[in-house]
């Protein structure tokens, strides 16, 4: 059989909470990738959509089941640290101590390519971003299947990634053969996705793992554009990554994000809130735990993402909240910023795609 993608069957789903109970269907799940097929699986960033990345037909199937155009590169995800000998070329040897204490785990590093990876997976590319992802049914399947795995989260291209397999069949039931279900990802944002082929390395993406934590080891790490803290960036002039377009991660209500935190941010979300209530609106909001009571009675729908100090719990139920919010449906969805230290940087990042590149300035105080 060759790819997987536009199927008519409907997509098996299975569930694999644990790697040894679960084994009969995750040697299942292994042999639909071995033969080509797309399957969607947990790992502890967002659900992924995998496919045999040796095999171009396959990876071909994912571009088209997530109608994601083939310029827009893949990760390879990997079951062992050995294995990268055969999907990169040469090896820098900060690899070595990165991989020590950040694999498996949410960093995906951007290496030279080798053969052994075809063209179709790295955007026709000479690099190959490569992961090992710590997720122990993720660990399990691509152990199982026995070769690398190309996968991009599995959502439509643009739409909010997937952290659970709900998620996943709300955008690719019928167009997958399979999602292994081991409910929600515990990160909840993608990998920090470093680019190790240029000098300086470049951070193309800020993800589950820090921009601080990586400085330990790369110390002249440099940020993209739209990661440093200032706010304002030229319409169309940076040249990015591939991939990092502005509108992504998105839902289908238009979402307002204040580039903030404090008393003075949740006053403007609350006025936001009130305006576009009286014009007839349906208003969402997503803030801390401790922000919702301020909210309350206003008429919006209020997501509390966690306690304030709680970055990772905020990170969490980002996308479950943004998806929660489109169902309602409400028309706005009105945010703001998580600061810019630890995760608050990859939320940063994500709220400002979600919001078709723009942030909000906060009020004056
Ligand atoms: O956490 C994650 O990274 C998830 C899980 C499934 O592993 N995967 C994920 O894949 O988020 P995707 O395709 O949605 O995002 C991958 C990002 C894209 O922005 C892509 O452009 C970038 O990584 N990327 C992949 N390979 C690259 C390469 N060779 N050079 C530069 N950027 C690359
Ligand atoms: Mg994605």
């Amino acid at each position: 059989m060759s790819s997987g993608a536009h199927r008519d069957s409907p997509t098996e789903v299975l569930r694999a909470f644990d790697a040894h109970a679960d084994a009969a269907a995750i040697a299942h799940a292994a042999e639909l990738l071995c033969a080509g097929q797309l399957v969607a699986f947990p790992t502890e960033t967002v659900y992924g959509l995998g496919a045999d990345a040796t095999n171009a037909a396959a990876v071909a199937g994912i571009f088209s089941a997530k109608e994601r155009p083939l310029s827009d590169p893949l990760i390879v995800h990997l079951a062992h640290v050995a294995d990268v000998r055969a999907v990169a070329g040469e090896i820098p040897s900060v690899v070595e101590p990165l991989a020590a204490r950040f694999w498996p785990g949410p960093l995906t590093l951007v290496l030279p390519r080798s053969a052994y990876i075809p063209p179709i997976v790295a955007a026709g590319g000479r690099t190959v971003g490569v992961r090992l992802p710590a997720h122990p049914i993720a660990r399990a399947l691509i152990a199982a299947a026995g070769v690398p795995i190309a996968a991009p989260s599995a959502n439509r291209f643009t739409h909010t990634s997937p952290t659970t397999a709900a998620h996943v069949l709300a955008d690719l039931d019928g167009r997958i053969a399979c999602v292994l279900d081991a409910g929600p990802c515990a990160v909840g944002v993608e990998s920090t996705v470093v680019d190790l082929t240029s000098s300086p390395p470049r951070l193309l993406r800020p993800g589950g793992v820090s921009a601080e934590a990586l400085r330990d080891l790369l110390p002249d790490l440099t940020l993209p554009v739209s990661a440093e803290p200032t706010t304002a960036e030229p319409p169309g002039a940076p040249q990015r990554a591939p991939g990092q377009m502005e509108r992504h991660y998105a839902p289908r209500a238009r979402l307002l994000v204040f580039d903030g935190v404090g008393e003075a941010v949740v006053r403007a979300i609350a006025a936001e809130v009130r305006a576009r209530a009286a014009q007839g609106q349906r208003v969402g909001a997503l803030v801390a735990d401790e922000e919702a009571a301020a909210l309350a009675g206003l008429g919006a729908q209020v997501v509390a993402l966690g306690p304030a100090g709680d970055l990772a719990a905020i990170a969490r139920g980002l996308y479950a909240a943004l998806r929660e919010l489109d169902a309602v449906p409400v028309d706005t969805i009105i945010a703001h910023t998580f600061g810019e230290a630890g995760l608050g940087l990859a939320l940063r990042d994500r709220l400002r795609r979600a919001a078709g590149g723009v942030l909000t300035p906060p009020p004056d105080v």
